[in-house]
């Protein structure tokens, strides 16, 4: 058994009173996979970062959404662009993950990538990915919400995912089971 998480805040107390370090650790145990989000300034800079707060939407119409931080060094571009892109990244993409997670570099020059129809930046390889149309932006907190509509997409029928669950990322195993027969009718109504 999973040791349980402290209890915050005390009984009354506002949400604000949230150690962030106790939030991180709760927000940490929601595994997520690891994206790469590409977007293009006004005068043609590609930015990336990477995100796990890539979260499809709909499928009618096709939304996705991410987050981006307010601090972030081309947060502007972000907030702006008409375009986004996603690269979901498979379970080699580590690296990838790491530099497109580093502020303020060239983080496109080094990784094999292609323009898409939109503008926006895709990495090869990706286990699928997206370009969008942004519809909405929304206030997030320290975050920024922004959906898109998917304009393009490309999906590979095979590939492992790269997995980030505590802070760490990790691979789903070989042995990995199915917690449901695919027979189950859950799976049936998403397919
Ligand atoms: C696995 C992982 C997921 C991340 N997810 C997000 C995210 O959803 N939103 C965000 O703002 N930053 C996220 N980050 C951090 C950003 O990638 C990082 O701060 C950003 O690339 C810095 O870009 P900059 O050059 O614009 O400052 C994540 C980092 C990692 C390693």
């Amino acid at each position: 058994m999973a040791e349980p998480l402290e209890i915050e805040p005390a009984e009354g107390s506002a949400g604000d009173d949230i150690a962030p370090e106790l939030l991180r650790r709760a927000f940490g145990t929601f595994t997520t996979g690891v994206t790469v989000i590409g977007a293009r300034s006004e005068d043609g800079r590609l930015v990336g970062m990477t995100a796990n707060s890539f979260t499809s939407v709909s499928l009618h119409p096709p939304l996705v959404l991410f987050c981006p931080a307010r601090s972030l060094a081309a947060f502007d571009v972000y907030s702006t662009a008409r375009h986004f892109s996603v690269s979901v990244l498979p379970a080699h993409g580590e690296a990838s993950s790491n530099r497109f997670a580093r502020t303020n570099t060239a983080k496109w020059e080094s990784e094999p990538h292609r323009v898409g129809k939109t503008g926006a930046p895709l990495l090869l390889g990706a286990l699928a990915s997206f370009e969008c149309e942004v519809v909405a932006r929304h206030d997030g907190g320290d975050h920024l919400i922004v959906v898109g509509r998917v304009a393009y997409l490309q999906a590979t029928e095979t590939g492992e995912p790269l997995v980030f669950f505590r802070s760490r990322y990790r691979a789903l195993d070989s042995q990995t089971r199915l917690v449901a027969p695919v027979s189950d009718p859950w799976f049936v109504v998403w397919e």
